[in-house]
This record gives C-alpha cells, structure tokens and sequence, in this order.
C-alpha cells in the first residue's frame, strides 16, 4: 500500500446530472424544481451552431434570474476543437452572477486541454474579483481522452466530476453502434444457441472510476438514450454504481428519478452495512480481526465496504 492516502472526491451528493439544451430556456424551470443533484445547462452538442450566442444569453440570464435551490450548477461549454469555447467561458464568467458553481469541458484528451481552461477561468475571476471559485468537470469520450485518463483526473484542483460520454466515445473509437449507452446486440459470446450478452462500457467506466478514485475526483456514468427504455436505464444504473460510480445522466426528466433511486444505498444496503459494522466492532472486543456474518466471512476490509455505504447514504441526508 501506497503511503499516500487517497484522497476523499467531493462530499456532495451527485446522484443524478440533469441537461438541458441552453437553447430552450423553457425547461429551465422544470430542471431547477426537477428532484436532479446537479443541473447541466447545455452549449455544446444539444445548441445549434446558429443558437450558440443566443444559448449564452438565455444561460446568463437564467443562472441569476432562477431559484435553484441548492443545486450544484453546472454549465457545458463546447469543445477545444471549436471556435466558441473561449466565448462560453468568458461571456457565462463575466456575466453571470455567482449563483454558478461548475464548467464541465466536453471531449477532454490530455491534461493540457484541462489546464487551458483553468487558466481562462482563472484570469476572467480574477479580473472580475469572482470570489467563488468556479469547479470543472470533463467527459471522457474520445480514445485521447481513455489513453489519458489518469493524467486528466490529476489536471486541476477545481476538478470535481468526470463522466463517461458513451456516443461521442463509440464514434471516436469506431465501435459499430449508433446506441448511447446500455446493452449493444452484437457484443455477446454465445454457447448452445444462447446468447450472453457483455458489457462494452465496462473497461472503461473502470478505468475512469480508478483515475477519479485516485485522484479525489467523483465518477459519473453519462447518457443513456432510450429513455423510453427504463429496464435499460437501471441496469446500467446498476451496473455503474456496483463499480463504483456516483450517478448518472438524465437526458430526459423521466430518468432523474431512476437515477436516484439507483445511486441512493437501499435501506437493506445501509441496515446490512451497519450490521457487517457492527458484528466487527464485537470481533474487535473479542480480539479477532475476522469473524462470520450470515455465513460469510467479514474482516477488517469489510468494514471499509461497508462504511462506503453508510457514508454515502448519510452524505446524502439519509
Ligand atoms: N429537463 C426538464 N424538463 C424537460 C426536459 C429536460 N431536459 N426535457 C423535456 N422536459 C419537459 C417537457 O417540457 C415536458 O414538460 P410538460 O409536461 O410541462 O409539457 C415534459 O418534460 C415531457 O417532455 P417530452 O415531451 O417527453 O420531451 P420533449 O420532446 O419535449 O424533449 C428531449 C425530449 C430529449 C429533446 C429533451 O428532453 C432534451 O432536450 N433533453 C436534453 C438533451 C441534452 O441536453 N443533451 C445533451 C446531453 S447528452
Ligand atoms: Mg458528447
């Protein structure tokens, strides 16, 4: 074991990431009294290149002008590849009040693209005496952005989250599908005439979950596009949270609610938890560092499983 501890991501519940287009000033009402963690008023890929100045309007407008409650804000900027990126942080930071809390950068690929807007962000605070200091966040969603990783969990002290942006991910790695996110039809091994279906996502929501886990950062699974499809939507919910996510993407109000429930502990999570503590705190009395519970063997690292699901659950305000 390392002699540096890991350190703790950001004590602050993340369940659920709501977008909405900054195009369609309409919803944000809706997102502001919807049940999401964190809001994502949109300038990237849900604005039209043409509405992209009137979207930088509508959010500056609607940051001061909107109770969000105590939302965590976060406002999507468009990529480094684009002509518009500069705009959207320097326009949304100098204009909009402080109610801000967050910048999530799209199709990051090596730190350097983290510590370019850093560096923008933190000239226009400083120029504008902005006393808040403003977070980021970054999807992985490109085959840089997985190669890199790690360095880009390290990138910055205003890094909070990192998502996994599964459409954009597929095309730039050339994945054969046009679906964003879940169980793909093709990627299953087969025996017997059955088929078995795997998950394509799998490595590398791990990888992103041990670069953030090493580096303080809160892991975050992205889209999931059928949102008529909530069986869908919860397994890979469900999926995600097992291998150590946070929460998830609502592309549509309807799956903020799924989301919550998936990445909240289950009462039965949190009682067995307590219980697992709770038989070795009696172990411990009893000079033991092991013991059994419900037939199982439970030590010393059990107590750190289950005190990640007694403290996300209190984190939460259970
Ligand atoms: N947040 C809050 N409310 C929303 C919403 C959102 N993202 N999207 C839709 N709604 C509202 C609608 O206004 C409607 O409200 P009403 O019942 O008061 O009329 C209700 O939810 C049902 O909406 P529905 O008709 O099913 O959807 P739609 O056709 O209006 O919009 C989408 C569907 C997918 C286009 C829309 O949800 C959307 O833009 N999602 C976000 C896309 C995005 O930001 N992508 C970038 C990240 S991948
Ligand atoms: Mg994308």
């Amino acid at each position: 074991m390392s002699f540096r501890l890991q350190p703790a991501a950001p004590a602050r519940p993340n369940r659920c990431q709501l977008f909405g287009p900054g195009s369609r000033p309409a919803i944000f009402e809706k997102m502001a009294t919807s049940a999401a963690d964190v809001i994502n008023l949109d300038l990237e890929d849900s604005v039209a290149p043409d509405d992209k100045p009137q979207a930088r309007r509508n959010i500056i407008e609607a940051v001061g002008d909107i109770d969000w409650g105590t939302k965590h804000l976060s406002v999507r900027i468009n990529g480094l590849d684009t002509p518009y990126w500069y705009r959207d942080v320097v326009e949304v930071l100098e204009e909009a009040g402080d109610r801000i809390d967050q910048i999530m950068i799209p199709k990051v690929g090596c730190a350097a693209d983290v510590y370019a807007v850093d560096a923008l962000v933190t000239a226009v605070e400083r120029a504008k005496g902005r006393t808040k200091p403003i977070g980021l966040e970054v999807i992985i969603e490109t085959a840089a952005g997985i190669a890199h990783v790690e360095e880009i969990a390290a990138s910055s002290p205003r890094l909070q989250a990192m998502s996994l942006g599964a459409a954009d991910f597929a095309a730039s790695m050339g994945m054969q599908t046009t679906g964003i996110g879940g169980t793909q039809e093709n990627y299953y091994m087969a025996r017997e005439g059955q088929k078995y279906w795997s998950d394509p996502w799998h490595w590398a929501q791990a990888a992103i979950v041990a670069a953030c886990r090493t580096h303080g950062v809160l892991p975050v699974d992205g889209p999931f596009g059928d949102f008529s499809d909530d069986e869908g939507f919860i397994a890979q919910a469900r999926r995600s949270a097992t291998l150590g996510m946070v929460g998830k993407w609502a592309i549509h109000p309807k799956q903020v609610a799924l989301a919550n429930e998936v990445f909240t502990p289950s009462a039965e999570q949190v009682a067995e938890a307590r219980e697992i503590l709770a038989a070795m705190e009696k172990a411990k009395k009893d000079g033991a560092g092991a013991t059994v519970y419900k037939g199982r063997l439970v030590d010393i690292a059990s107590i750190r499983q289950a005190e990640v699901i007694v403290r996300q659950f209190e984190m939460i305000g259970g």
